[in-house]
C-alpha cells in the first residue's frame, strides 16, 4: 500500500462499524450474523476504541449484559428477532440470561480488549471497568467449574462454542454423533453466501442437533454434563482463555483486588496449554475427550501459543512453512495438507482477526519480526481484498460475508499504517 491509500481504507473501516452499529451493539455483517456475537463485539469494542472510546466501552457493556447467573456469557444474544437467521431465538429456547440467547460460549477474547481500552484511558473508564470486573471474572469462573478438563485445558461442547464452526478438528467427534430425529429446518446462511464457503449440510445437521439436546435439558450445565456427546479439548478456547486470565489478573490488581484465585486459573491453564502440545507433530492440536484421540491435526488456532504467553520456538518453523506455502497466511488448516480446503470457513481460509492474534503474540514473546512479517501480509491482504469475513489464503480472493465488523476492527487497531505501532 502506497502513499495515503490507507487514509480511505481507515474511513472505510469505520464507516463498516458504524454502518454495523446497532444502537450498543455491532452485528458482524448485515444479513448473515444479524444479532450480537461474543467475540465478535469483544473485537467491535477494538476498532471502536480507535476512534470512540465510549462507544467501545458500551460494546462491552451490552454484551456482558447478557450475562447468565452462572457466569456464562452467550455466544449469540438476540436483542430482536431476524427471521433471516437460522438457529434463530425459537430453535435456542429461552435460555437462562436476563437477554434472549443461544446456550453456549464463545472464546473470551472480552478481559483482554477491556485491559486494552483501560489502559488506553484510564481516567474515563474507572467506573466502567469496576462494572466489568467481577462480570469477567465470574465469566472465567465459568469455563473453570464447567468446561475445564482433568488436565486444565479447555473444551468445547459445540463446534460453534470454539468459534471455528467446521475446523478438521471437530470430525471426528462430528462422525460419532448420529443426528437422529433432527427434522427438517431451512438454513439461511447459504441464502447470504455461496454454499461451497459454508459448513455442509450433514455438519448442520449435528449443530442443530446438539442444540435441540441442549433446549431439552434446559440447558443446565449439570444436567448437560453428564453427558456430553461432543466434548473436544480446544487449543483456541485454551489459549485465549490463559491469555484473558492473565489481563484479568492485571486489571484486578490495577483495581486492587484479591486476585489468588485468578492466579490458580491460570497456573491450570497453563497445564492445560502445555498438554495439548505436541512437539512431534510441530502443533497444539486438540482433543476428543469421549474417544481419547488427539487430532494430530494443524489449525490456526495452534499459533496462539505465543498469545498464551508460551514460548514455542518450535513453532516458528510451522509459522514459516505457511509463509512458504501460502501467499497470505495463516491459514485456517495446515495448507500442506489433505483436508485443506482454500474457500471453506474454517477448513482452509485465512481469518484476519486470527491473524491480529497470533502477531499480537509474537510482539509479546519477543519475535517482532515475525510479528511484523504477518501485520504487513495480512495490511497487504486487507488492502487489496477489502474487508472480508476471511480469505482464500493463495489467492486472497475475498469469502463469506463483506463489510465484516472484526476485519474492520483489526484494520483500524493493528493492521492500517495508522494504527502504529512495529
Ligand atoms: N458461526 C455460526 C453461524 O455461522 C454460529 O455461531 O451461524
Amino acid at each position: 500500500m502506497t502513499g495515503h491509500d490507507h487514509i480511505a481504507r481507515d474511513e472505510q473501516a469505520r464507516a463498516i462499524l458504524r454502518g454495523n452499529d446497532r444502537g450498543g451493539y455491532t452485528v458482524p455483517t448485515a444479513g448473515l450474523y444479524p444479532y450480537q456475537w461474543n467475540w465478535d463485539s469483544a473485537f467491535a469494542a477494538m476498532g471502536f476504541a480507535t476512534f470512540d472510546m465510549e462507544r467501545a466501552r458500551t460494546e462491552i457493556d451490552t454484551l456482558l449484559a447478557g450475562q447468565w447467573s452462572s457466569g456464562m456469557v452467550p455466544h449469540i444474544l438476540f436483542h430482536g428477532h431476524d427471521p433471516g437467521y437460522f438457529p434463530g431465538p425459537e430453535i435456542w429456547g429461552r435460555g437462562r440470561g436476563p437477554i434472549r440467547s443461544s446456550g453456549i460460549s464463545q472464546p473470551p477474547v472480552a478481559a483482554t480488549v477491556v485491559r486494552d481500552i483501560w489502559e488506553a484511558d484510564r481516567p474515563g473508564g474507572e467506573a466502567w471497568l469496576r462494572a466489568q470486573f467481577p462480570r469477567l471474572k465470574a465469566w472465567h469462573r465459568w469455563f473453570m467449574e464447567w468446561r475445564t478438563d482433568e488436565h486444565g485445558a479447555i473444551f468445547v461442547t459445540h463446534p460453534w462454542e470454539a468459534g471455528r464452526d467446521n475446523c478438521l478438528d471437530w470430525d471426528e467427534a462430528m462422525a460419532a454423533i448420529n443426528p437422529v430425529g433432527v427434522g427438517d429446518y431451512a438454513r439461511c446462511d447459504t441464502s447470504h453466501v455461496d454454499p461451497e464457503m459454508r459448513p455442509t449440510k450433514e455438519d448442520y445437521d449435528r449443530y442443530v442437533w446438539l442444540v435441540q439436546r441442549g433446549r431439552r435439558l434446559g440447558w443446565d450445565d449439570a444436567a448437560l454434563a453428564r453427558d456430553l456427546p461432543f466434548c473436544v479439548s480446544d487449543p483456541t478456547m485454551t489459549l485465549i482463555l490463559l491469555r484473558a486470565n492473565r489481563d484479568l489478573a492485571t486489571l484486578g490488581a490495577d483495581l486492587g483486588e484479591d486476585i489468588s484465585e485468578v492466579e490458580n486459573w491460570t497456573s491450570r491453564l497453563e497445564g492445560g496449554a502445555n498438554w495439548l502440545k505436541n512437539p512431534e507433530l510441530g502443533m497444539f492440536d486438540a482433543v476428543n475427550l469421549n474417544s481419547g484421540v488427539r487430532t494430530g491435526n494443524l489449525t490456526s488456532a495452534s499459533f496462539l501459543c505465543w498469545y498464551g504467553g508460551l514460548d514455542d520456538d518450535w513453532m516458528l518453523g510451522a509459522l514459516n512453512t505457511a509463509f512458504d506455502v501460502c501467499r497470505y497466511p495463516v491459514p485456517s488448516q495446515d495448507a500442506t495438507s489433505r483436508g485443506f480446503d482454500p474457500k471453506r470457513y474454517w477448513r482452509g481460509p485465512t481469518w484476519a482477526v486470527m491473524n491480529a492474534l497470533i502477531a499480537r503474540g509474537l510482539k509479546d514473546t519477543n519475535h517482532v519480526a515475525e510479528a511484523r512479517r504477518l501485520r504487513d501480509v495480512t495490511r497487504k491482504l486487507i488492502a487489496s481484498h477489502g474487508f472480508a469475513e476471511y480469505f482464500d489464503p493463495m489467492s486472497g480472493a475475498p469469502a463469506g460475508g463483506g463489510t465484516f465488523t472484526w476485519t474492520a476492527a483489526v484494520w483500524l487497531a493493528w493492521a492500517s499504517p495508522s494504527a502504529g505501532g512495529e
